[in-house]
């Protein structure tokens, strides 16, 4: 299995558009940006199947090598969309796949319910191409077309702001477990992750890379930063000094942290922080990294 790092910022990304932090400042100063998170993968490295559609997407595509179109002249190998949730960082980057033919999206049902009536995307992308929506139950198997075998972990009932009033359900959240029956390997993805719960740790069986949630290292950085309320917690982000606690119950698991908010110290690679989640054998996702399982 090929994996493709495609973006690694939160909602936003680095520097946000409209931020002028220090984290931000020092970003666009140096150029050292991030886009909104997003992953490709692949059975065989000519079909690949994204993890959410980030605002950011044209740019990402733009700069994957195994990417590129062709031979034909609207042939692509970008086959399919899984969406973790609904949020607005995971299904803008939708609007700009419109063009393609044949693109299958994969979603639970309350958010391809959003999706239809919040936030009505699958309707105005209707017109455009033939997009064809599947509905994912938590825990049960299906396969992408390249033969990766698929199984979503429910994760939670956190709903995107637009769709507040909607009933919740512990599926709005998912994760997603990627296995190659070829090579064996198993990947977890979990870029919006609430708790460390007993059925997130079981999930965890068999996988040799996860790719987490680490909107936040501290519980309260938004208030020690922006001087705003919420707790990582609050917002569905456990912090990533909890969940290095976690991952410490599963020796060999590697670990890469994403959606990675601007807030955030272990952007900057000399933080205490950073060192931290590098003494766990752990570290911040990097773009463009591409890894084989
Ligand atoms: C989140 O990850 O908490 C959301 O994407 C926040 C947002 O952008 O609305
Ligand atoms: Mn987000
Ligand atoms: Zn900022």
């Amino acid at each position: 299995m090929k994996v493709r790092i495609l973006g690694t910022a939160a909602g936003g990304g680095v520097p946000q558009w409209n931020c002028a932090c220090p984290q931000c400042t020092v970003a666009r100063r140096t150029g050292a940006a991030r886009t909104q998170d997003c992953l490709a993968v692949s059975a065989n490295g000519s079909h690949w199947h994204l993890v959410n559609a980030s605002p950011d997407l044209r740019v990402q595509i733009l700069a994957a090598p195994d990417m590129v179109p062709g031979p034909g002249r609207r042939d692509t190998p970008v086959r399919g969309v899984l969406l973790t949730d609904a949020e607005l960082d995971h299904t803008l980057g939708l609007l700009a796949l419109r063009e393609g033919a044949k693109l299958d999206v994969y979603g639970s049902a309350p958010v391809l319910l959003a999706l239809d009536d919040c936030f009505p995307i699958r309707r105005i992308m209707g017109p455009y191409g033939s997009t064809r929506w599947h509905e994912v139950v938590a825990g049960e198997p299906f396969e992408l077309s390249d033969g990766l075998q698929v199984r979503a972990v429910p994760l939670g009932a956190k709903r995107p702001r637009y769709a507040a009033d909607q009933p919740a359900r512990d599926d709005w959240v998912l994760a997603y477990r990627f296995a190659d029956p070829v090579t064996g390997s198993a990947l977890l993805y979990a870029p919006c992750l609430a708790e460390w719960t007993p059925a997130f740790g079981s999930a965890l069986k068999g996988v040799s890379q996860l790719v987490v949630d680490g909107s936040f290292y501290h519980q309260d950085e938004m208030i020690r930063t922006a001087g705003w309320a919420p707790s990582s917690r609050d917002m569905g982000h456990l912090p990533i000094s909890e969940s290095l606690e976690a991952l410490a119950a599963h020796p060999g698991l590697r670990c890469l942290y994403t959606h990675v908010n601007n807030t955030n110290p272990v952007l900057d690679p000399h933080s205490a922080e950073r060192d931290a989640v590098r003494a766990a054998g752990a570290d911040v996702a990097t773009e463009g990294h591409e890894l084989e399982l």
